[in-house]
Order: structure tokens, then sequence, then C-alpha cells
């Protein structure tokens, strides 16, 4: 049981990437020690779909915030755990109440894929953001303004491959204004770290 659960966690679970690693810097500039921060009180910051849990283990380094690491996957969930962070099981920010936290981070699913192709296992539910890269993307930029505090701020990791515009557009339409505060090119794309705000 153990070896299978180890085994689980090795193929299950996204590892710390480029895009990982950019979303991690850009908010821990922002948000760290180093940025000035003179918030009177202790922040809270949730990373939806953790993964491994190195964004949030990053965040809860740099800064002096609460931080809550979340994922749909039970594999990064106690991947994450393991690493001492404070984790939930959840589906993007479904169980947290209104107004918790004072910024949001995520490097969501964002790979265009084939309209046919199967969600069968987790890596596939890691990478996967259906035939316009935003089907996660969507329904997370809906629901997050509920959980944050009035002054809140999420930090979202977008690539070239999933249009920044039509993904500026719709957090647009849910209340958000976004500036690019991160961005790193590839051959084959450009990630982006987009900062919304209302
Ligand atoms: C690209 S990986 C990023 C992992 C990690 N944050 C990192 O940057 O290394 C996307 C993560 O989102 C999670 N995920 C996918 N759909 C989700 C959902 N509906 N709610 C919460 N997490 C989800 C996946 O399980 C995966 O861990």
């Amino acid at each position: 049981m153990e070896l299978q659960d180890r085994r689980g966690i090795e193929t299950d679970v996204y590892q710390p990437a480029e895009d990982s690693q950019l979303l991690a810097d850009a908010v821990c500039e922002r948000l760290g020690r180093d940025a000035g921060d003179t918030a009177e009180k202790r922040r809270t910051v949730l990373e939806v779909g953790t993964g491994s849990g190195y964004v949030a283990d990053r965040i809860a380094e740099a800064t002096d915030a609460r931080v809550i690491a979340s994922d749909l996957n039970p594999h990064a969930v106690r991947q994450a755990r393991e690493r001492g962070l404070e984790t939930v099981r959840a589906d993007l920010v479904s169980p947290f109440v209104d107004g918790a936290f004072d910024a949001v981070a995520f490097n969501p699913p964002y790979l265009p894929t084939e309209p046919d192709t199967e969600w069968d296992d987790w890596m596939e539910r890691a990478l996967s953001g259906g035939e316009d890269g935003r089907e996660i993307i969507d329904p997370f930029l809906e629901s997050v303004g509920r959980v944050l505090a009035p002054d809140g701020v999420v930090y979202l990791l977008v690539s070239s491959l999933t249009d920044v515009d039509a993904v500026a557009e719709r957090a647009g339409e849910a209340g958000f204004s976004a500036a690019a505060v991160a961005d790193h090119s590839f051959p084959f794309e450009t990630l982006t770290v987009l900062e919304l705000f209302r």
C-alpha cells in the first residue's frame, strides 16, 4: 500500500517546472518581505492547484502570510502536506468562505487539447485546459472573486497557447482589471503572470 501510494505520488503529481517558478517568483516579488510589506494584519494566501506544493512553499518562505495549498488531486494534497503545508482538497475555490483570502495564486491546466481527449488520469487533469485551453481558467475567474477580500489580488499564470487577451477579457467580465507582471518566452510559447484586481 505504501509502495503504491509513493508510486502514485511520483506519477500523478505535476512537478515544478518553468511555469511554477515564474509564478512563484512573481508572487514572492509582489507579496514578499522584500516588497516592503506594511500590512497591519497577517495576510492569508491561497494557492489553487498546488501540485507538489512548490509555489505555496515559496510564498510561505518569502512572506509572513498564512498559506493554504489546495488541489483536486488527492496525491497532490498529500505531497504538499508532506512538505509541511496546510492543505485542503478542493475543486477550485468551492469550499472556502467568502472574502477569506488576501491573495490567490493559480498555475492552471492550460494546454489546449483535442475534444475527444479523455480526462482519465491526474496528470491529464494537471495539464489539459480543454479545446481552447481555458476550460478550468474560465470557471476559476468566475468563482475566485467570491473568496477574495475586498482589496484582494489574484496571480494567474497564462500561456500564449491559451490566448492571454482572451483570458484578460474573461477576467474583465468577472470584474477584474488585469496587468502582466512577469513573462518568459520559450520557442513554443510565452508564459505570463497576470495580476488581477478589482
Ligand atoms: C499545471 S499544474 C500546477 C501545479 C503547481 N501549482 C505548480 O505550479 O507546479 C495544475 C494543477 O491544478 C490542479 N487542478 C486541476 N483542476 C483543478 C480543479 N478543478 N481544482 C483544483 N485544482 C485543480 C491539478 O491537479 C494540478 O496539480
